[in-house]
């Protein structure tokens, strides 16, 4: 693990990126911080390189990367064209939370885009993300730096829990600030089409460039989605986690049950809410008057059920416009789809 104070004067200079970029040079995987989560970043020109993050990662072969640049320039290698809709999209959100799948280029890794004739990329808005690409001087494909199915890393000891001895290191920056993936867009049609959501909103999105649409599958099981990673179990906890509609009383109620059976009960809470619980662990990810404090703290809290050995978590639902569209995204995933809706509740 290098630690990166992401504050020095000449970033690019100090040792830890050099030696990383030299590593990524060498084709070797090294994480790094970006503002949204840690990635597992390779040379996305290089399909040895690309089938080591698929391997450190456990992570099966149809699910595609996102490649990470650090100037738009960069696209020329990587792309057929820039379509129109994404130029507008690029000026506003780029560098940032937002990843763009374009008609993809010859030149990328086949194992990148898992044989798709698309390309998913973004420009990070991390010091220690830029500064990284830039030194190594190649376009790093980058997955989140988790075991595949875990929730993605928010800091460099998140990534050490899962890949310890799997990869050539980390880039430690400390901990990542939106905290939810990119938000992904398809700009290969029509229409903008949200096929993940995330850390730029929908209502951000459509000031930009009008009415976008939402991938069905996204709201809709039995269709198959457009962004294959979304179809995989992801974020899960090691208990099983529940989500409930309602007020705290109507968790309340599920975690005494749960304690009667002798279970070791969690309830993922927040700062509005956690002194309403008698729970064996109750933790707050967040206030609900931003909810991108929830995004921010949302995967750490969903790790420390874990360290903990809960037997079975609760947890409360939130809004879905703003942030709280990616936050629900990740906790229905997080829940394998377990969600009791108000009106099933006995009172
Ligand atoms: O914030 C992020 O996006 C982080 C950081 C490291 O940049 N990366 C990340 O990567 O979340 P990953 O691999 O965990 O998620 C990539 C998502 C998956 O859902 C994948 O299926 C989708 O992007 N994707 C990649 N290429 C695609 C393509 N050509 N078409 C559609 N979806 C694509
Ligand atoms: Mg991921």
């Amino acid at each position: 693990v290098w630690v990166v104070d992401e504050n020095v004067d000449n970033l690019e200079s100090c040792a830890q990126i050099t030696e990383s970029a030299e590593l990524l040079q060498k084709n070797e995987v090294v994480a790094f911080p970006t503002e949204t989560v840690y990635g597992l970043g390779g040379n996305a020109l290089s399909e040895i390189a690309i089938a080591k993050i698929f391997k450190a990662k456990g992570r099966p072969a149809d699910n595609p990367l996102i490649v990470h640049v650090s100037s738009v320039s960069q696209l020329d290698q990587l792309v057929k064209h820039i379509p129109e809709s994404a130029r507008p999209l690029i000026e506003a959100f780029w560098p940032g939370p937002l990843t763009i799948v374009m008609p993809g280029g010859a030149q990328v890794a086949s194992n990148v885009t898992a044989g798709l004739d698309t390309v998913a990329i973004r420009m990070p808005d991390h010091p220690v993300a830029r500064a990284l690409i830039h030194k190594s001087g190649i376009p790093l494909a980058a997955p989140s730096a988790n075991l595949s199915g875990k929730p993605s890393p928010t800091t460099a000891a998140h990534v050490y829990e899962d890949l310890k001895g799997r990869i050539a290191g980390v880039v430690d920056g400390g901990p990542t600030g939106v905290g939810v993936e990119s938000t992904v867009v398809d700009c290969t049609g029509d229409v903008v089409t949200i096929l993940r959501p995330g850390g730029i909103t929908r209502e951000q999105l459509e000031e930009v460039v009008g009415k976008v649409s939402v991938d069905p599958a996204l709201s809709n099981e039995g269709q198959a989605p457009k962004s294959p990673g979304v179809k995989y179990k992801h974020y899960a906890p090691q208990a099983p986690f529940t989500l409930v509609e309602g007020d705290t009383e109507a968790i309340q109620s599920l975690v005494n049950e749960a304690k009667t059976e002798g279970k070791k009960v969690g309830v993922l809470a927040t700062e509005e809410s956690k002194h309403h619980y008698d729970a064996d662990l109750v933790i707050s990810c967040g206030t609900r008057k931003d909810l991108a404090t929830v995004a921010n703290r949302l995967y750490d809290v969903l790790r420390a059920f874990d360290k903990e050995n809960v037997d079975v978590i609760y947890g409360e639902t939130f809004p879905t416009s703003g942030m709280g569209e990616a936050v629900m995204n990740r906790l229905m995933k997080a829940a394998n789809g377990r969600i009791i809706k108000k009106e099933f509740l006995g009172n």
